[in-house]
């Protein structure tokens, strides 16, 4: 064990070396070009092997060899499929020998979000008993069910949760990260579960993102430290010993690669680094992850260098498995391969012979199956391949101790409240609340405060145990919970009632800041509303910009001589200067979870006056120091932050905290700027489709797409260079899209600001039959359009010509602008050719529209959604 350790802080070190070594003597960083050649290989370390060759090692290869032989192709196919469990039923588990389920993050058991342990051991147990169901051939091998426990076991009713991962971070403390993994890990088996998608792995460049909150910190280094002890303690430690006792789970260590590297922070969006700079930052956490023995890693939904890395052989194969030894096995995200180019969520032969070892197919998995088994049939995807692929899949369920784990239900720690929830749970998460907050402010030494007072509690977070936890909390964006949900847990305000109600002082709660008594000191809870993946994505770090509710309550208290103590809930670092100026004090709380008594345990002295606890945690992100820093981070070469990483105040260390500038009209002017979709490219992150009447998506690369009755493809127009040409044959309906893939983007600011949507056309021959442009938001029945026929028919043939249209034309018909995800669609189903460019949104252009709003009359796709 002690010789295994210093085996590997060596060779962390040696990898560090080598990394900055390079960095520093190579200044030209290798071009995209270069970066994908072979040459750059080498640049990446060579890590041993993490598990030892032994004879434990060997037992386990030899029954995953003993396996494989006896399994048919189905069988095979069926095993490196990951299934959401409520698309499947568990007779089809046995007949189609599916290999693994999840819960996805919206999913509830009988749609009741407060199922009970037993519940759940009910419901695994039959999909386990019919995945070890001889009677029709099967080969009784246990599926595996993942689940997102990314803070402690979130999706479970009345667990005990932990901070996300950046308060985690905060503390610095690795040791109580392999405590928190051990203890969910302890968590999820209660409940039957064997997989944990976690831990992210991310180094979040730009505090934009929607998933900062999910990694630990935007130092690799921090994030490598944290990711292999919390790795190790939902694990353990399988290195020699190759097989996890009952209690422990798999660990997932995703999204490989650089998901926190993508231009602007866009979920999903693409990375441009070099290959030198994705090993300095991004892949850098891996190497320890995989010295940890983690025996799964998701691939991203993001992409490198345009193409999405669920299709990069050269980062999944020649490095991930090749160079960095990696034997696990490399799992898909949600219908992420349908994401590639040429692929649909049902297809997709690409991802798996990039190296993608079990794509994950929460619903068209029949139609998956049938076609990845016409792909080896066929030669699409070679019987080696796929056999290697079920290798790592076996290798992980040997390895989590699986495979001789038996019933879940009667599994050692099946059904065990005190597991989800017990003391050693709740002890360990208020710890860890505590160790996580960061003092930012304390100017006239106002913390700690005396217990014995009148305390008024107040704003929006005070009592709100959705907002403390965060997201992927029982549901996965979080927002449709209510405290009720949470009966286990401590809300912040709880637990300063508590203490001060103890010491003999006086607790009031209030929303709006009022109160009966006049207060000696309030304590203001407020921060961000609850958010996952994409729809956490921001424009700007400003906090409640133009709005500043919560400034102006914390003004209105200082107003009348009330000392403001302000609790931060956050996500991220958020550019709040004008609320750090209305606080006495400040202390930024990130996510803490349902221990919200760790909070009061660290504001509040004892009735001598000592503190009890002292703040410990420092920052795991640079703070801004302005509104639109949304990339500042350690190492940077003009690093200005408001507070440095690692900053952080305590009960001996004070700094006054002079008064900030506070000017954000940067926020409205940028919400009011014109929006290019399209110009010289498209912009990030939308991308243009070809799509066809069964709403095929072609994606237009390299110049050309193509998808039914639509071809499209690069014009070299004179006059507009990037152009897109396209030509519909009238055979049946097709449209040209701009879309955001499975997202969305918020331009509600330009509907507010009378903005229009303009484009460019050229018609070359005119509309043959109706033809309308339709926009779209995130969800269902969520799309609008307007008949454009007569103005392409009355367009002057061969000429550019600028059109436009109102956005209050979409907003009528019910369309969410916050929510956008299709930017621009021409859709017809005549013959129509045309060459689009320049699509744009403007604001203050809506009174000079030259298209009408129209009724939509004509009905074009019959089921278009
Ligand atoms: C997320 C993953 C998650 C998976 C399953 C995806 O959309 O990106 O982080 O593990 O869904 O819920
Ligand atoms: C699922 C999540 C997934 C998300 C993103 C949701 O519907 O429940 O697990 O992460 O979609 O695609």
């Amino acid at each position: 064990m002690t010789l295994k350790r210093t085996r590997i802080s060596l060779l962390m070190l040696s990898i560090l070396f080598a990394t900055s070594a390079l960095i520093s003597c190579n200044q030209t960083l290798p071009t995209q070009e270069q970066s994908r050649g072979k040459a750059q290989k080498a640049i990446w370390p060579r890590l041993s092997a993490a598990f030892a060759e032994n004879e434990a090692g060997q037992a386990v290869e030899d029954q995953i060899e003993a396996l494989l032989e006896q399994m048919s192709l189905a069988q095979k196919v069926g095993q490196i499929t990951q299934v959401e469990f409520t698309f499947i039923t568990p007779e089809e588990v046995r007949d189609y020998h599916i290999g693994a389920l999840l819960n996805g993050g919206g999913a509830f058991l009988n749609d009741n979000k407060q199922a009970s342990l037993s519940d759940w051991l009910a419901t695994i147990d039959q999909y386990h008993l019919a995945s070890m169901d001889t009677s029709q051939g099967g080969l009784a091998i246990p599926i595996i069910w993942g689940t997102d426990a990314i803070h402690g076991h979130n999706k479970i009713f009345e667990a005990t949760l932990f901070p996300h991962n950046i308060g985690l971070g905060a503390t610095r403390n690795a040791d109580l990260a392999r405590q928190v993994g051990a203890l969910t890990a302890l968590q999820v088996k209660a409940s039957g579960m064997d997989w944990t998608y976690a831990p992210a792995l991310a180094v979040p460049r730009d505090d934009r993102w929607g998933r900062v909150y999910e990694s630990f910190a935007e130092d690799p280094a921090l994030v490598a430290q944290m990711a292999e002890q919390m790795i190790l303690g939902y694990q353990g430690d399988l290195r020699e010993k190759h097989i996890a006792n009952a209690d422990h789970i798999a660990a997932t260590a995703k999204h490989y690669l650089a998901d926190g590297g993508t231009v602007d922070g866009i979920d999903r969006g693409n990375n441009y680094d070099s290959e030198a700079e994705l090993i300095r930052y991004h892949a850098y956490p891996y190497f320890a992850a995989i010295q940890a023995g983690v025996l799964a890693v998701m691939a991203s939904h993001s992409s490198w260098n345009g193409q999405r890395l669920h299709g990069q052989k050269y980062l999944l194969t020649n490095i991930l498995k090749k160079r960095l030894g990696f034997d696990g096995a490399v799992v898909g995200d949600w219908n992420s391969h349908g994401m590639i180019d040429g692929c649909t969520n049902s297809h997709c032969p690409e991802a798996i012979n990039a190296g993608v070892d079990m794509l994950m197919v929460p619903a068209a998995w029949r139609e998956y199956i049938a076609n990845t088994i016409a792909d080896v049939e066929q030669g699409r995807i070679s019987m080696a391949r796929l056999n290697d692929a079920v290798r790592r899949v076996l290798r992980m369920k040997f390895r989590s101790g699986l495979m001789s784990a038996g019933k879940p239900s009667e599994r050692p720690h099946a059904g065990k409240q005190d597991l989800l929830n017990g003391p050693q749970l709740k002890a360990l998460a208020r710890q860890a609340v505590r160790e996580s907050l960061v003092l930012l402010k304390n100017n006239h030494r106002i913390l700690p405060l005396a217990p014995r007072q009148r305390v008024l509690v107040t704003g929006e977070a005070a009592n709100n145990l959705a907002q403390q936890n965060g997201g992927w909390t029982l549901s996965w964006q979080a927002r449709n919970t209510d405290n009720a949900d949470f009966p286990q847990a401590t809300s912040i305000y709880a637990g300063i009632k508590e203490v001060v109600e103890q010491s003999g002082g006086l607790v009031e709660l209030s929303r709006d800041a009022s109160y009966r008594t006049k207060p000696d000191v309030a304590i203001v809870i407020f921060g961000e509303q609850p958010y996952a993946e994409w729809q956490g994505d921001l424009d700007h770090l400003g906090f409640e910009s133009g709005v500043h509710q919560h400034a102006k309550l914390l003004e209105r208290l200082q107003a009348q001589g009330i000392p403001t103590v302000s609790v931060f809930i956050s996500g991220r670092p958020l550019w709040v200067n004008r609320e750090l100026n209305a606080s006495d004090a400040f202390v930024a709380a990130w996510l803490p979870g349902t221990e919200g008594g760790g909070i009061a345990d660290v504001l509040f002295a004892d009735d001598q006056g000592q503190a009890r606890f002292d703040f410990k945690g420092v920052l795991p992100y640079s703070w801004p120091s302005l509104i639109e820093q949304s990339a500042v981070n350690l190492g940077d070469a003009q690093y200005q932050p408001l507070f440095p990483f690692g900053y952080g105040l305590n009960y001996s260390k004070a700094r006054y905290l002079a008064h900030l500038p506070t000017d954000d009209s940067y926020a409205l002017r940028l919400a009011q700027q014109a929006r290019s979709i399209l110009s010289e490219r498209t912009h990030e992150p939308w991308e243009i489709y070809a799509v066809d009447e069964h709403n095929t998506h072609d994606r237009f690369r390299a110049g050309k797409a193509q998808a039914g009755a639509l071809t499209l493809s690069a014009a070299s127009d004179a006059e507009r260079r990037n152009a897109v040409h396209g030509r519909w044959s009238g055979e049946q309906s097709a449209a040209l899209q701009i879309n955001v893939p499975n997202a969305n983007r918020n331009l509600k600011q330009l509907l507010i600001d009378d903005g229009a949507l303009q484009f460019d056309v050229k018609v070359i021959a005119a509309p043959s039959a109706p033809t309308q442009l339709e926009l779209a938001c995130l969800g269902k029945g969520c799309d609008a359009s307007v008949d454009v026929t007569t103005a392409l028919r009355e367009s002057p043939a061969q000429q550019w010509q600028t059109h436009s249209v109102a956005l209050t034309c979409f907003a009528r018909q019910g369309l969410d602008f916050a929510h956008l995800s299709r930017a621009f669609s021409l859709l017809t189903k005549g013959s129509l050719e045309a060459l689009v460019a320049n699509v744009r949104y403007q604001p203050n252009a809506a009174l000079s529209a030259t298209i009408p709003c129209s009724p939509n009359t004509t009905q074009i796709f019959e089921n278009n959604h």
